[in-house]
């Protein structure tokens, strides 16, 4: 299940796919291109199974809602219209969630013995594409948008009727904004960019930075020495101010690990070093259009640090 909302997370839509068989089996041998075709003709694009037992549920509750919202993007499955809360059900396997469910490596993987592959993965790939526009055009237009997942829905609709029911009274999320737009632009802000290791696998794939920062002087020539550092702002990240960041669709962040490595003290995240993550949140916390994809990289040991605690706090860290 994910939410989006003005705070972080990540997407997908719907076109729904309750039929049960439909999909491409772990240890079985391709389908043939008409039973695929056969299969994914009986996949229905709304009132499944899954919208309709959400909707019952959602009654139940007492809340009041309009199904299938044609006149805005993606075509929300429900919207409330007051709270201006638009709800998906993403059907997994189209909207590329089922390959996680089916326990394959990848969207690759899992149709790897299927007949036109090269038909199905783009096609799943451009719904993917698609829901993230859809979602970053309500968002953009004052919408919070709430994706679920058809599986959740099914195995999980308590949780499900949950979360859309504390969306709806708490409005949350209609103050700040995602800046979803910056998706397409492939936009990066690299903090703890070091010598720009990160940037150059980034680069690889197209995307491109607006801004890095570092504290490290040796570093920053290093860096200088291979990339442009108009963008670069050598400073330690405590002093710098959110509204100097630009708008970006991803925050990477390659914090320091001496703290959290088996090899190190084990101080954790309010040690010295790693304690510098703090200094990222806060940014993040302050900025006007928050990127809707942030990328942390570290070591093993920081699963366990403190117990858990650590990587646990890191994902929802105190207000
Ligand atoms: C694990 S390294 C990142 C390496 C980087 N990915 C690279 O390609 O070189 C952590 C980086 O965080 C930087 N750093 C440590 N404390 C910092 C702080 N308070 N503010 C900004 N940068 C900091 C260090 O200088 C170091 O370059």
């Amino acid at each position: 299940m994910i939410v989006f909302t003005a705070a972080y997370g990540s997407v997908i839509r719907r076109k729904s796919m309750s039929s049960s068989g439909i999909v491409l089996n772990r240890k079985g041998k391709g389908r043939t291109a008409e039973q695929v075709s056969a299969i994914m003709r009986r996949v229905r694009s709304r009132d499944t199974q899954p919208e309709l037992a959400l909707m019952r549920a959602l009654r139940k509750a007492g809340l009041r809602f309009k199904s299938n919202a044609s006149h805005l993007p993606g075509k929300p499955d429900l919207i409330f219209p007051l709270t201006k809360l638009a709800i998906f059900v993403d059907g997994d396997l189209w909207h590329g969630n089922q390959w996680k469910l089916r326990g394959f490596p990848s969207l690759a993987a899992q149709f790897k013995r299927v007949n036109r592959k090269n038909y199905w993965i783009p096609k799943i790939l451009r719904t993917v594409r698609r829901d993230f526009r859809n979602t970053a055009e309500l968002i953009e237009s004052g919408w919070q948008v709430l994706r679920l997942w058809e599986s959740s829905v099914l195995h999980n609709l308590e949780k499900c009727v949950n979360v859309i029911e504390s969306a709806v009274q708490s409005n949350v999320g209609t103050e700040g904004h995602v800046a979803f737009s910056e998706l397409s632009r492939l936009s990066v802000a690299e903090f703890f960019a070091g010598i720009g290791l990160v940037r150059l696998a980034l680069e690889r794939h197209d995307w491109k930075v607006k801004f890095a920062n570092d504290i490290d002087e040796d570093k920053y020539k290093m860096y200088g020495d291979n990339f442009d550092v108009g963008h670069f702002r050598r400073d330690d990240i405590h002093k710098l101010s959110p509204t100097e960041i630009p708008s970006c669709a991803l925050y990477t962040a390659s914090f320091p690990c001496n703290d959290l490595s088996l090899a190190g003290a084990r101080s954790g995240l309010n040690g010295k070093q790693s304690g510098a993550f703090w200094g990222l949140i806060r940014l993040l916390k302050g900025a006007q259009q928050k990127p809707p994809i942030v990328l942390l990289e570290n070591v093993p040991g920081f699963l366990t640090s403190g117990g858990g605690a650590d990587f646990e706090n890191a994902q929802c860290p105190p207000c």
